[in-house]
């Protein structure tokens, strides 16, 4: 960065994004998961501006919630009157002396690395970062002189001439200059133009015109500079962001078989000998261990998996903590505040929610255990359930460690199983189960002999259905 001079940073934010046709602000419209302004300002921090402005207008309360930030100026556009008029709005917060670096919410794939030759040509010149493309329609074109060496304007393509059409370089909307000049040019700008705006982009001329020195930029990917208008310009950043992800992952030691089939909507911190299979969403922060592995068609979110842990295919991972050597799923749902201590095991259709299971502790097929504490080594058979809720308020079931829960228990929270219990399958635990014990609580099996199914007086129909009436058995030979 000029090292004389500092930087002050205007977002522009205040446009609704009419072509969104959507009642969210265009710069609350998400890519990887969170709004397109959020990824502008993450590039605006880490160019360490001494302040960072934003220029917000249409649904402009909805933007300050979202983006809570204390440290940026909001400056509110009342009429959105153009991008001229917006970064004006912005300026009297601005001291002369300063460099205004205009950045736009929405293109949110600029990189800081992009911007800083903008922030390093001298301080009384312009900079404009722009972009050769093969299909420049919807941009505003950069005008050189006869050299092709200087820049002296840029006209936007609803006032373009054919000829002007044709040329590829187009203004991203990036551009810096320096405060007091761009104070007087843009009180000097009119609205005399295709879209009756004021548009930001003729203080170029004003300043070439004054004798300022105009640089342009090219921006080496133009992938960088895309602009989001629509939902498919949206989904093209998407694939963008998405791709980079992958790349850096890629890059930094993580294995992705089908790479373009993993989703990142966040950071993902990982050790050696991971693997992300096909289909898998990784949304929040991540955090993986050495030799985790991941199956097709999960989804982790905001969770903490240790080392040599195997998730398998088509598990749900919500703000959970994982230990090592781990097994979940297939099919299993972990809920929030689950902790899987090492070597437990989750199966298929096993939902968890707030629950603790000790170290090696198993509940390997179609259970639900809500606001549980599980100790160690203790077996939760088939079908078992907690009743954790009564209705009005969550209760706790409490197993200890070496317990044996047998299949197709329900147990009826607030609940304790003592360590070493055993809890005879069907049962219907509404009391604490003693420590060492067998407890059993089902009803008491009987058969009875001499029964006969019931028949119907239309026996071949009722047997085509399927039917077996009820009547009792003593009428069923009538
Ligand atoms: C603008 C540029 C165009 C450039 C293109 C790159 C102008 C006149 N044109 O056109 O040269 O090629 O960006 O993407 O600058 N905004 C406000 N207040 C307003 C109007 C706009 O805050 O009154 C904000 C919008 O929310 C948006 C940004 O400014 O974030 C750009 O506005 P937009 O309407 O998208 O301009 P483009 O037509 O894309
Ligand atoms: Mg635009």
């Amino acid at each position: 960065m000029n090292s004389d001079v500092s930087t002050a940073v205007v977002v522009l934010a205040a446009g609704r994004g009419s072509r969104m046709r959507s009642e969210r602000p265009k710069v609350l419209q998400r890519l990887a998961g969170r709004p397109l302004l959020s990824h502008v300002l993450d590039t605006a921090y880490a160019l360490d501006p001494s302040s960072i402005h934003v220029v917000y207008g249409y649904g402009g309360d909805e933007v300050k919630k979202e983006i809570k930030s204390a440290q940026l100026n909001w400056v509110e556009q009342h009429e959105q009157l153009g991008t001229g008029h917006a970064v004006a709005c912005a300026l009297p917060f601005i001291s002369d002396s300063q460099r205004v670096l205009v950045l736009c919410g929405d293109v949110p794939l600029v990189t800081p690395s992009t911007l800083l030759p903008l922030l390093q040509d001298p301080s009384n010149s312009v900079s404009l970062l722009t972009a050769q493309l093969q299909n420049p329609s919807g941009y505003g074109r950069i005008i050189r002189d006869c050299q092709n060496v200087w820049i002296e304007g840029i006209v936007e393509e609803k006032d373009a001439s054919d000829g002007q059409k044709s040329i590829r370089e187009v203004n991203t909307g990036i551009l810096a200059a320096p405060a007091a000049a761009l104070k007087m040019w843009l009180s000097n700008l009119s609205s005399e133009n295709a879209q009756g705006e004021y548009y930001l982009t003729d203080i170029v001329s004003m300043a070439a015109n004054s004798g300022y020195e105009v640089r342009g930029h090219c921006v080496p990917a133009a992938t960088e500079v895309a602009g989001v208008n629509d939902f498919e310009q949206l989904a093209e950043a998407e694939a963008i962001w998405q791709g980079r992800q992958r790349s850096e992952l890629m890059r930094s030691g993580m294995a992705l078989p089908a790479p373009e089939r993993v989703i990142i909507r966040g950071t993902v911190e990982f050790g050696m000998d991971c693997v992300i299979d096909a289909d898998v969403l990784l949304e929040g922060d991540v955090v993986l261990g050495n030799g985790v592995k991941i199956g097709v068609g999960s989804v982790v979110r905001n969770s903490i998996i240790g080392d040599d842990t195997t998730i398998e295919p088509y598990s749900v991972i919500i703000d959970s903590e994982i230990g090592r050597r781990c097994q979940v799923g297939p099919f299993a749902h972990l809920r929030p505040a689950t902790v899987l201590d090492d070597k437990a095991r989750v199966g298929n259709f096993v939902e968890t929610k707030a629950a603790q299971l000790g170290e090696g502790s198993k509940a390997n097929h179609l259970s639900y255990l809500g606001d549980a504490e599980v100790g160690t080594r203790v077996n939760i058979g088939a079908g078992t359930i907690t009743c954790n809720y009564d209705g009005a308020n969550k209760h706790k079931t409490i197993i200890g460690n070496d317990a044996f829960i047998g299949s197709g228990t329900e147990l009826v929270a607030p609940v304790n199983v003592g360590s070493s219990a055993t809890i005879g399958a069907g049962t219907t635990l509404t009391r604490d189960a003693p420590q060492n014990c067998l407890t059993v609580g089902r009803s008491r099996q009987k058969s009875i002999s001499g029964w006969q199914r019931p028949g119907s007086k239309n026996d071949e129909n009722s047997a085509e259905d399927g039917l077996i009436s009820e009547r009792p058995s003593n009428r069923s030979s009538e």
